[in-house]
């Protein structure tokens, strides 16, 4: 393997001593933009081409230079093992836009000296980023998809599967488990929605914004843009170097991503708890004890719920970086990569390891049933079975209420117990068919309308999410 030692700095002109080993090493940002090697290339590759186009270097230079730009690309390209590559990026580089002006300028002296016309590393970094977003953004929006995927195939699976639905984490009224999953999958919906308008507003190319004020040179910032698969140049050269609104929107979307599988899997640890035993995890997908033998955890979810944190602490640390920021480029910016990067590698894993827990879990759905079995979720549909029959809403609640509290005097467990006669004390509209609509069944099948949990509504909203995909 060649090192591509460098070894020099690009400012190196003005200042002839280099600050100490550490201190070098505390401003340089080499072991984190080296991620956007391959980006700088391409970037490098458009400007190249461009600058020959308007005659500011030579055809034969920038045919050099594009050659030498893609050998190295390929030198720095992942084998098949994902770590092997013909040439080591200098860890002693002070960045990623440096270590590669400088291979260049080792390799070919004076054509590679010629590189760096009409360009600065503020908006060649801001380039960079937004070309690795191009493309890590729609592989994000491929795992979203995936997860979608699979929580709607379950709940397909489950669309007549009975269980509790909570408010306040009391039982409310019956719903499916089909219905709960699937509003899970319209949060990922939403999360993908939201990738999708980052992605339309960061589509523009900032090369050519130079320092903050452009170039005297007469680049053609059109040429470059296509080229680079961009919708056109940004519109005013110091928004281009100063703005992260790109990075700002990329982590809010993030780490509401990672709010919502934090919220799912809370839910999965609680459904795997002894007290609700609604879900058992696949043995790969749990860990066990060091000292208590029985144990069987929810880890994964676990993690999932804490790594949430991370993501927003990287988007509160955006937010307070680019606060009281002055205009336009300040070294601060650098920070942004290593917090964003993050938030992305967390919420591509999160949802991997999410969806194999998820695909991979039993679900006891006779306990979800059982469940449903006191707690009176029916007597909102007691309340409604009185209200078709004529009585005022307010009425109806307080003879169900009332029909309640008899119960829990008598020691029933559900309104059902109560014989007609008994209901009647408490309204005179209930009939034997009563007893029909409180069955948690006729609970979930009289919910049709659109929203609700039948299983026949519930199967349109997946067909419905299915289709945005
Ligand atoms: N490594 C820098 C960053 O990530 C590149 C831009 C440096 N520009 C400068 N004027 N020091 O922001």
């Amino acid at each position: 393997m060649k090192t591509g030692k460098t070894n020099q700095v690009l400012w190196a002109g003005r200042l002839a001593e280099k600050p100490e080993a550490e201190a070098f090493a505390f401003q340089a940002s080499i072991q984190v933009d080296k991620r956007l090697a391959q980006e700088d290339i391409s970037g490098s590759r458009a400007h190249t081409a461009m600058l020959a186009k308007q005659g500011i270097i030579p055809a034969e230079t920038a045919k050099t230079l594009d050659k030498e730009l893609a050998r190295i690309a390929e030198e720095l390209a992942a084998g098949p093992a994902g770590e092997l590559s013909a040439l080591a990026i200098d860890k002693n580089a002070e960045d990623i836009h440096s270590f590669i002006e400088g291979l260049l300028t080792q390799r070919l002296g004076d054509s590679g000296r010629m590189v760096h016309a009409g360009r600065s590393r503020n908006d060649q970094v801001a380039l960079d980023f937004r070309l690795y977003l191009k493309k890590a953004l729609p592989q994000l929006r491929e795992e979203l998809a995936e997860t979608i995927g699979v929580l709607l195939d379950t709940a397909e699976a489950q669309a007549e599967t009975i269980m509790p639905g909570y408010t306040h984490l009391q039982r409310a009224q019956p719903v499916t488990l089909g219905y709960h999953l699937t509003a899970w999958a319209c949060a990922l919906d939403r999360d993908r929605g939201r990738l999708a308008d980052a992605l339309e507003r960061l589509n523009e190319c900032p090369l050519g914004a130079g320092a903050l004020a452009g170039s005297t040179l007469p680049l053609d910032r059109e040429i470059s843009a296509k080229v680079l698969g961009f919708r056109g140049p940004t519109l005013n050269g110091m928004d281009s170097v100063a703005d992260r609104d790109f990075a700002l929107e990329i982590a809010a979307a993030l780490s509401i991503v990672m709010v919502h599988l934090s919220r799912f899997c809370e839910d999965i640890v609680l459904w795997a708890s002894e007290e609700f035993k609604f879900i058992d995890l696949a043995e790969s997908w749990s860990t066990g004890s060091s000292i208590m033998p029985q144990k069987k955890n929810p880890d994964f979810a676990e993690l999932i719920r804490g790594k949430a944190g991370r993501t927003t602490g990287n988007l509160v640390t955006l937010l307070t970086i680019l606060k009281g920021l002055p205009y336009a480029y300040d070294k601060d910016l650098q920070e942004d990569k290593e917090a964003l990067f993050d938030s992305i590698d967390t919420a591509a894993s999160c949802l991997r390891m999410f969806r194999g827990m998820t695909a991979s879990a039993a679900f006891n759905t006779e306990r979800m049933k059982a469940a449903c079995a006191g707690g009176f979720m029916e007597a909102t549909d007691a309340a409604e079975y009185l209200v078709r029959k004529g009585l005022p809403f307010r009425n109806a609640h307080e003879a169900a209420a009332l029909v309640v509290r008899d119960c829990i005097a008598a020691g029933q467990a559900s309104i059902g117990e109560r014989t007609l006669a008994e209901l009647k004390t408490r309204s005179s509209l209930f009939e034997e068919d009563i007893y029909a609509a409180l069955e948690p069944e006729t609970c979930v099948k009289n919910r049709k309308l659109p929203g609700g949990p039948a299983p026949e509504e519930v199967r349109r909203q997946i067909a419905e999410l299915r289709r945005h995909l």
